[in-house]
């Protein structure tokens, strides 16, 4: 651990008071100043924290939730037993996880999901970006299939090529999507917060059967920021979203 690494971490306003306030991660700050502006969980509501470890932001729902309301919580990584929250172990992008999820449920109502997922970060931002909207899009189609009308979806996302389809997506879904940054976060020029609120009962602007990720790649390739073609996608040795046509012209 360096030097600078320390005492950047010790400086951090929020980090300290995460630890003084018995919050597991700073990040608890974020989700609770996101709630603060949207309001997007109430008390006895049913809540999904995906991406969920160590555990801060389950920390925030279930306090705003109570007793009346229920949390579950999904990583990849097990967390720790927190008071009144789910947990469940798995990669929500998995039809098993995603089943589970569903049975524990057994069709009751979920009103909102929270979503702090990150992959787990190689330093390479163009590649960690392209990693973190794939995954934000998986997360999208789970969430919005299972979601109730009326209910309201946060995730972060990574800034970069792809969000303005992601957001495109959203608002085909919510009546309301705006970015937010809350300060909590303004430190992290690279990450940002979709905020949807209001699922709608239908979506808007998919094509039958077209899922957020085919969404996005489709407006993408629209805009002329994607190449379709498979053999130079396969020859760029690229993942996802980062396959676009600017690369191609650097090389
Ligand atoms: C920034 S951390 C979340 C911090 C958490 N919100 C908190 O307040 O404690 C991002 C998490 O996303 C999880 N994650 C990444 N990919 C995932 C996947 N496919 N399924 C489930 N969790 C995933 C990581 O394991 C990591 O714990």
């Amino acid at each position: 651990m360096s030097k600078r690494w320390y005492s950047e971490h010790r400086r951090d306003p929020w980090r300290r008071d995460a630890k003084s306030s018995g919050y597991r991660a700073r990040s608890a700050f974020k989700l609770l100043q996101i709630q603060k502006r949207f309001e997007l969980m109430r008390a006895g509501d049913t809540v999904i924290d995906v991406g969920c470890h160590p555990g801060g932001w389950s920390q925030v729902a279930v306090e705003v939730t109570g007793y009346e309301g229920r949390v579950i919580g999904v990583d990849l990584e097990p967390c720790a037993p927190i008071d009144g929250v789910e947990l469940v172990v798995g990669d929500i992008t998995g039809k098993q996880t995603q089943d589970l999820i569903m049975e524990m449920l057994e069709g009751s109502p979920i009103h909102s999901i929270v979503s702090d997922i990150s992959p787990s970060l190689t330093g390479q931002y163009e590649r960690d970006q392209a990693i973190s909207i794939d995954l934000v899009c998986a997360v999208m189609d789970f969430s919005f299939t299972i979601l109730n009308p009326g209910g309201s979806f946060v995730t972060k996302i990574f800034q970069g090529r792809g969000i303005e389809g992601v957001i495109e997506a959203a608002k085909g879904r919510f009546s309301k999507v705006q970015r937010y940054s809350p300060e909590a976060s303004r430190n992290s020029s690279s990450e940002t917060f979709l905020v949807c609120i209001n699922k709608l009962p239908r979506a808007r602007g998919f094509g039958p059967k077209e899922t957020v990720a085919e969404f996005v790649q489709r407006t993408m390739v629209e805009s002329g920021i994607l190449t379709e073609d498979e053999d130079e996608i396969e020859a760029a040795g690229k993942v996802g979203f980062t396959v676009h046509r600017a690369a191609r012209d650097d090389e």
